[in-house]
């Protein structure tokens, strides 16, 4: 067992015992609550595998499928130079956390020989600038894309496909279908459709895996295989932490504790911001995964039942120590309605000395001789520190060092941390109403002619309309 290689979950800074009983949480609090918290981890037990569950087993049924994807991956990291994602929400924060986390922070600049892969790229936007800056340092011809999308209808992505694949044939004629890989569902949508028309190497979407819940089937696995990422030590990782979370007691079960706690601060205490601090630069994307996982898992209007609730917490993300001079100041002396989580690194994969110098200030000076991994761990301890010294909560999940197995882990530990919470809630963590409304009303204003998009197209004309005096 590599125990010296576990993620840790370290509370103190939430517990009234440390932070004070004035905004601390108390261990009798959480007490109180065990019965709800051992009805979460058995209802999550017991529809483990099934429709929005089909997570939790991935770090388990996947073997095929990983020599599959390790065999293609192989195939594109030998005949392309780019491989470009394309896709959106679900379908691209993993992919990017993963790359940034693992591989090298300017992995696309580095020579080829360093990097011992294709550039890559994830378009998780439409904004036309980006499409033709992409296609201005591409050569479609020497590119890959994998086109992610498990509805397979969604509008960006099904029109950067339509962008991608008449480039594509227009510089390589018949040819241009062995440069996609699709990744979706087995029968919904029309990505599939097309997939098995066009003969496109094929990955598929477990009908039981959401979007943002997908990032350790072939939606994360392909991508970071292909940039030379260990996929079965990532999965190692997960089911690891699958193993360490098996107890329906709170004090044994780290996702189960970090949940309960996360709704009493939600439900009893009125902290209804989630701040996710990494200090680590590589681990920046980590925090937009976690933003997505939680703001879409857990931002409800109604119970399963449909009783009307409004929960959730807003996710923000935050880099230590870039965000010290940002964001700190708010947090140590605004309103108290947040609550920090610091990703702590222990090991940096590189020691960078600071030179001594600049004797005649003591203040410089004194930095000569340490390293920038000891300044950035001061810094966060300081952070904490200020925190709680103002009365502000904090927790922390320790890294032993970033590597797959550890973000394995990480990755698998905030997603049963945001089912457990969804259970708490008694909401479907794993719907997203508000956004498909999104891209109905989208649809209708580009004039899709289908029904359903008509009926919202009238619903949005009579909708109020403003006025110009609103507008200056
Ligand atoms: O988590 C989710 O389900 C969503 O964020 C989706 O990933 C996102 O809307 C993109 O959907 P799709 O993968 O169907 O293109």
């Amino acid at each position: 067992m590599r125990t010296n290689t576990q993620i840790t979950l370290d509370i103190n800074n939430l517990m009234a015992d440390v932070v004070g009983s004035r905004y601390g949480i108390s261990t009798a609090q959480i007490e109180a609550y065990q019965n709800e918290a051992k009805a979460a981890y058995e209802n999550i037990l017991s529809r483990r595998g099934t429709s929005g569950l089909g997570w939790t087993e991935l770090p388990y049924n996947q073997d095929e499928i990983v020599e599959e994807i390790e065999k293609t991956a192989e195939y594109i990291r030998e005949e392309f130079d780019n491989f470009v994602v394309l896709g959106i929400g679900g379908s691209d924060f993993g992919p990017i956390a993963v790359n940034l986390a693992i591989n090298h922070l300017n992995y696309n600049v580095i020579p080829m020989v360093k990097r011992n892969g294709p550039r890559f790229y994830v378009e998780d936007n439409i904004d036309p600038e980006r499409m033709s800056a992409l296609l201005d340092v591409i050569d479609v011809k020497k590119t890959c894309f994998n086109i992610i999308t498990k509805s397979g209808a969604t509008a960006e992505t099904m029109s950067q496909y339509l962008i991608i694949s008449t480039a594509l044939k227009e510089a390589l004629g018949d040819n241009w279908t062995k440069h996609i890989v699709a990744t979706t569902d087995h029968e919904k949508g029309n990505l599939i459709r097309l997939a098995l028309e066009q003969s496109f190497k094929l990955f598929y979407i477990p009908e039981t895996v959401g979007g943002r819940f997908s990032e350790l089937c072939p939606v994360g696995l392909l991508p970071a295989a292909v940039c030379g990422i260990d996929i079965r030590a990532l999965l190692e990782g997960a089911k690891a932490m699958d193993k360490r979370i098996k107890s329906p007691i709170v004090w044994e079960n780290p996702a189960l504790l970090e949940a309960l706690i996360q709704y009493i601060l939600m439900e009893d205490m009125g902290i209804n911001v989630h701040v996710m601090m990494p200090y680590a630069d590589s681990l920046k994307y980590m925090a937009d995964w976690f933003c997505q996982l939680w703001a879409e898992s857990l931002g409800k209007n109604v119970t399963r039942k449909g009783m009307a609730v409004n929960v959730g917490q807003t996710p923000v993300k935050a880099l230590g120590v870039t965000d010290q001079h940002s964001q700190l100041q708010l947090y140590t002396e605004g309103p108290y309605d947040k609550v920090i989580t610091f990703l702590h690194v222990e090991n940096f994969r590189t020691t960078v000395k600071i030179p001594e110098g600049c004797e005649e200030y003591p203040n410089i000076a004194f930095l000569g001789g340490k390293s920038l991994n000891e300044l950035i761990n001061a810094e966060y301890h300081g952070t904490q520190y200020a925190l709680l010294r103002s009365g502000r909560m904090s927790q922390t999940i320790h890294l032993p060092a970033i590597n797959e197995y550890t973000l394995g882990q990480l990755i698998y530990f905030f997603e049963m941390v945001t089912a457990y919470v969804g259970e708490l809630l008694d909401i479907n963590a794993y719907d997203q109403p508000g956004v498909e409304e999104s891209k109905i009303a989208a649809y209708a204003v580009l004039g899709n002619t289908d029904e359903k998009y008509q009926a919202k197209q009238q619903e949005m004309a009579a909708a109020p309309k403003g006025f110009k005096k609103f507008v200056l």
